[in-house]
């Protein structure tokens, strides 16, 4: 097991950023290691791939009209079992309950595929086809507890093209949150960002607005 910042990965689905950050991880682009992947869902494709890169991976259901401040101590226990520092929301789908959001105040971020606060929230592509947006993209932010609402740190950004459509919108975002959410964490995991009080730090200086990248 390499060294470098332990970090834990919470998936829904597919699993496609939790590749992104795992790769960069075991590529060096990330001075760290996914400790733990945790789905809420047991048919998530993400676990097949976490398994097969060895990494340990755990089903926590939250269970129908289970109580969310339950679900986010199980979490939260799994999380420190793991000794993971920091943990990256990709693509979960739940949604957390306040206590969770202050046990890792600092420690949490999420990937969202919108230039927030533009789009908080689902359907964020088609929305941005029926808003008649030119500009699209994905933000990831330090999570707190107001949905998608958590100060950002980089952007995604693309143009909207005439003929785009919900399927090609949404490839071209992910293409971008595989580069921005490495990124990210990569900073995190060298020192290099913090919140701090609600605002976000990169290289000791607090960031006025999210660091952008556009797409080529
Ligand atoms: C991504 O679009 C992410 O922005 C959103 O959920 C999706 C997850 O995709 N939060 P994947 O499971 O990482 O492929």
């Amino acid at each position: 097991m390499g060294s470098g910042l332990p970090f834990a990965v919470l998936i829904s689905g597919r699993g496609s950023n939790m590749r992104a950050l795992a790769q960069a991880a075991e590529d060096g682009g990330i001075n760290g290691r996914v400790v733990l992947v945790i789905s809420d869902r047991a048919d998530a494709a993400g676990l097949i791939d976490a398994e097969r890169r060895r990494i340990p991976t755990r089903l926590i259901e939250s269970g129908r009209g289970a109580d969310r401040a339950a679900f986010g101590r199980a979490l939260t226990a799994a999380i420190e079992e793991s000794r993971a520092e920091l943990v990256a929301l990709a693509g979960f789908m739940r949604i957390l309950d306040a206590g969770f959001a202050a046990r890792w105040a600092g420690r949490l971020l999420n990937i969202h595929p919108s230039l927030l606060p533009a789009h908080r929230g689902l359907h964020t592509h088609r929305r941005v086809l029926e808003a008649g947006d030119r500009q699209h993209g994905c933000t990831v932010h330090f999570v707190t507890a107001e949905l998608d609402a958590g100060p950002a740190v980089i952007q995604g950004r693309l143009a909207v093209l005439a003929d785009d459509t919900e399927e090609t919108l949404s490839a071209r975002v992910q293409r971008l949150e595989h580069i921005i959410y490495p990124r990210a964490v990569g900073w995190f995991a060298a020192g290099r960002l913090a919140c701090i009080e609600g605002a976000v730090w990169l290289d000791g200086k607090p960031l006025a607005a999210p660091v952008i990248e556009d797409a080529v």
